[in-house]
């Protein structure tokens, strides 16, 4: 299928010329929705050994009887914290995390419409992919936020060597910190409203999509009202024609000389987790200025976790779906539906969660300021074959 650059060329400029072409789909491989959203997932089964949080992440039998995973009645699957047990104090509570069974390579588009996302002072809900081994298989954070914060903040997890960009032309979001082998990750804020807790679930949620390419990873993400077309009147079978509507990303993070992305993110498993303090959440300096007088200690654990629960009644995931596509870029072995495994106990060590990116394969992106997406459409076409 290679058509030599000059086709490749000529295809960039027709593209320009005559509107989108819809030779970059993405094909929908995995859709997790409905009665059948929790059937593809590893529950983890075991206390919080990765973030030290103080819950029990309990296994699917035991998250299903006490109903902190379920389908609701409006067909949305619900994530929750448990809060309807006493706990004793120096006990751990129940909630739960759930990995994909199904990984996802290069070439993967992920897109999640969310309806209500966890929040409150001890609470760290995280939606992020990862691969089997951490950090040399990379981690992409698409949402994560800790206590009362109302803004996302996105990382990419590498090993040591790939660096993000300071201010990539596309990227909407404002970049931190640039070496993504660092605790924190190389991680990008949110700057439009009503991205994560009180405020998303106040606008009706919204839709994160990632793009896992190539030529980088792209996050992005939209409140209710703004949701483009081509995802609002996607079904559960259709293909996204392309991404033409998308807008800038929230997080760009291109491949480059900075950091070859398919050299540091080997085949993604998609996790959705939420748990309360520990490292990060817990950590006093992110505590105590927002949740530091919310009881008598001033402590995360002491002041939230033990007692009857009801501080958790907004701690809860409401999820319409979670979309898997690939472009057909993908090699053989990560078709986009490709390996399987039970990964059990896998995962980052500290501070990691979710990533995420969606793309419009930004391969040079830098220069094509203002003509971003048809740009960017064009070279979608030369990066495909
Ligand atoms: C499941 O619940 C039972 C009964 O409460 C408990 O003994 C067991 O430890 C739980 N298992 C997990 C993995 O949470
Ligand atoms: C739960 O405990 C809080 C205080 O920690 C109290 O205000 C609330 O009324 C209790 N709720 C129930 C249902 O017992
Ligand atoms: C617990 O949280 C759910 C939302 O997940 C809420 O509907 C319920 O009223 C809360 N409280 C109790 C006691 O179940
Ligand atoms: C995980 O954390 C432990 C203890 O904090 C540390 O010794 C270990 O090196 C960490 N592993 C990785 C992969 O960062």
């Amino acid at each position: 299928m290679y058509l030599g650059p000059l086709c490749a060329f000529s295809l960039f400029f027709s593209t320009i010329s005559s509107g989108f072409l819809s030779v970059n789909a993405f094909n929908l491989v995995k859709d997790y929705s409905g009665n059948s959203f929790f059937d593809e997932w590893d529950f983890y089964g075991s206390w919080d050994s990765l973030t030290n949080g103080d819950v029990n992440w309990v296994d699917r039998t035991n998250a299903t009887n006490k109903q902190l995973a379920y389908v609701n009645s409006a067909g949305n699957a619900i994530l929750k914290v448990d809060n309807t047990t006493n706990v004793p104090w120096n006990e751990k509570r129940d909630t739960v995390r759930i990995e994909s069974q199904k990984e996802y390579g290069v070439g993967s588009l992920w897109i999640a419409d969310i309806v209500h996302m966890p929040f409150g002072c001890s609470v760290w809900p995280a939606l992020w992919t990862k691969g089997q081994n951490w950090p040399d298989d990379g981690e992409i954070d698409i949402i994560e936020g800790i206590n009362l914060a109302s803004t996302n903040q996105m990382a990419l997890h590498t090993k040591p060597g790939c660096m993000h960009v300071s201010a990539p032309a596309d990227q909407r979001g404002k970049s931190g910190q640039l070496d993504c082998s660092v605790d924190a990750g190389c991680t990008v804020m949110e700057t439009a409203p009503n991205s994560i807790g009180a405020g998303f679930n106040g606008a009706g949620g919204g839709v994160y999509a990632t793009q896992f390419d190539a030529s980088g990873i792209f996050i992005w993400f939209w409140s209710r009202p703004n949701i483009p077309k081509s995802i609002s009147e996607s079904t559960s079978t259709s293909a996204i024609a392309n991404l033409n509507d998308w807008g800038p990303p929230a997080a760009s993070y291109p491949s480059g000389s900075n950091c070859d992305i398919p050299s540091y993110f080997s085949e993604q498993s998609i996790v959705i987790t939420i748990t309360l303090c520990g490292t990060w959440a817990g950590n006093p300096q992110f505590y105590t200025p927002q949740c530091g007088s919310v009881g008598p200690t001033g402590k995360c654990y002491d002041d939230n976790v033990p007692g009857n629960g009801s501080n958790y009644d907004n701690a809860y995931f409401e999820i319409k779906y979670v979309r898997a596509y690939t472009d057909g870029t993908a090699s053989p072995s990560s078709s986009g539906s490709s390996s399987t495994g039970t990964k059990t106990g896998s995962g980052p060590n500290a501070t990691g969660n979710s990533g995420s990116s969606n793309v419009y394969k930004s391969g040079f992106v830098a220069p094509l300021v203002g003509t971003t997406i048809v740009s960017l459409a064009g070279l979608a076409i030369i990066f495909m074959f």
